[in-house]
C-alpha cells in the first residue's frame, strides 16, 4: 500500500509546498521554501549582481540578462514555477540562509509511472558560496523527494568544466553515470554534460544524515 505522503491530492503536488531544513552549515542556517511573489527584490538583486557567476552555466534564453532578471521579470517566473509545482511537474524552492534569500533550487521534469524520476538544478549567490549551502540544499531536497514526493531517482546534469557543482553533487552523495553529448544549449552553444544520479537505495539513512555523519552539517530544531 502506498504511504499517505505519496498520494496526490488533486491539483496539488505530493511534497509541495514544503519547508525543508533547518540545517546548520558553515554558511549559516539553511532552509528551503516555496518561492513568494515578495521575493522579487532580493532575487533580482542577486541575479543582476551575479551575471558573470551564473550566465555561463544556465540555459540559453532570449532577451537580455537585465530583462530576464529585473524585479519585473519575477512575477512571470514565480507564476511559472508555482504552476509547474501545483501540477506535479516539478518542485520549486528558494534557498535561504539565516532567513535571507541566497539562491534557488528546482526539481523539474517529474515523470511518474515506471520511472518516478526527475532532475535537479540550483544556483547560489556568489556572496554565499563556499559554505556548504548548495550541498545542504541538494541533500535536503533529495531526502524530501524520496520520502514525501514519491520519487525513486534524482538526476543532475552538469558541464564538465563546472568543478564547484560537480563537487556539490559528489559531496551530497550522487554518483557519476556518464556523458550526454551536446545535451543542453547553455551560454550560446550545445554543451556536453556529465550525468549524476542518486536513487532511494543508495543511502538508506538519507543524504542529510550522510552529511551530518561526515561532519559537513548539523541538524537543528
Ligand atoms: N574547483 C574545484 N572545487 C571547487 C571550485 C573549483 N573551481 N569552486 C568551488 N569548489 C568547491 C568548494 O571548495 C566546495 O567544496 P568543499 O566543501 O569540499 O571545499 C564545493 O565546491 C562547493 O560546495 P558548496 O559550498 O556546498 O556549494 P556553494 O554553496 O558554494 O554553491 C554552486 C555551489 C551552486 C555551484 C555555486 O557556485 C553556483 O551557484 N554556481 C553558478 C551556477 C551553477 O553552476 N549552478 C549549478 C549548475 S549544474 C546543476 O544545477 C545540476
Amino acid at each position: 500500500m502506498a504511504s499517505s505522503a505519496a498520494i496526490a491530492v488533486p491539483g496539488r503536488h505530493p511534497g509541495w509546498p514544503a519547508r525543508l531544513g533547518p540545517l546548520l552549515v558553515d554558511a549559516g542556517v539553511v532552509e528551503l521554501r516555496a518561492p513568494k511573489l515578495l521575493d522579487a527584490q532580493p532575487w533580482s538583486r542577486a541575479r543582476l549582481r551575479d551575471q558573470a557567476h551564473l550566465e555561463q552555466w544556465e540555459p540559453t534564453s532570449p532577451g537580455s540578462w537585465l530583462d530576464r532578471n529585473s524585479s519585473f521579470a519575477w512575477p512571470a517566473q514565480w507564476s511559472m514555477l508555482r504552476r509547474l509545482s501545483l501540477r506535479g511537474q516539478g518542485l520549486a524552492f528558494v534557498i535561504t540562509v539565516d532567513g535571507e534569500l541566497a539562491g534557488q533550487l528546482t526539481v523539474g521534469n517529474v515523470v511518474r509511472g515506471a520511472l518516478c524520476s526527475a532532475w535537479i538544478g540550483y544556483w547560489v549567490a556568489s556572496s554565499r558560496t563556499g559554505g556548504g549551502l548548495a550541498t545542504a540544499a541538494v541533500a535536503l531536497t533529495a531526502d524530501h523527494v524520496f520520502r514525501s514526493a514519491g520519487l525513486h531517482r534524482l538526476e543532475a546534469t552538469v558541464r564538465p568544466e563546472n568543478m564547484a557543482s560537480i563537487r556539490v553533487l559528489r559531496k551530497a552523495g550522487f554518483r557519476e553515470e556518464g556523458v550526454f553529448r551536446r545535451y543542453l544549449d547553455v551560454a550560446g552553444d550545445w554543451r556536453d554534460h556529465l550525468c549524476f544520479a542518486v536513487t532511494t537505495e543508495d543511502h538508506p539513512g538519507g543524504l542529510v544524515q550522510r552529511l551530518v555523519d561526515g561532519g559537513h552539517a548539523k541538524i537543528i530544531r
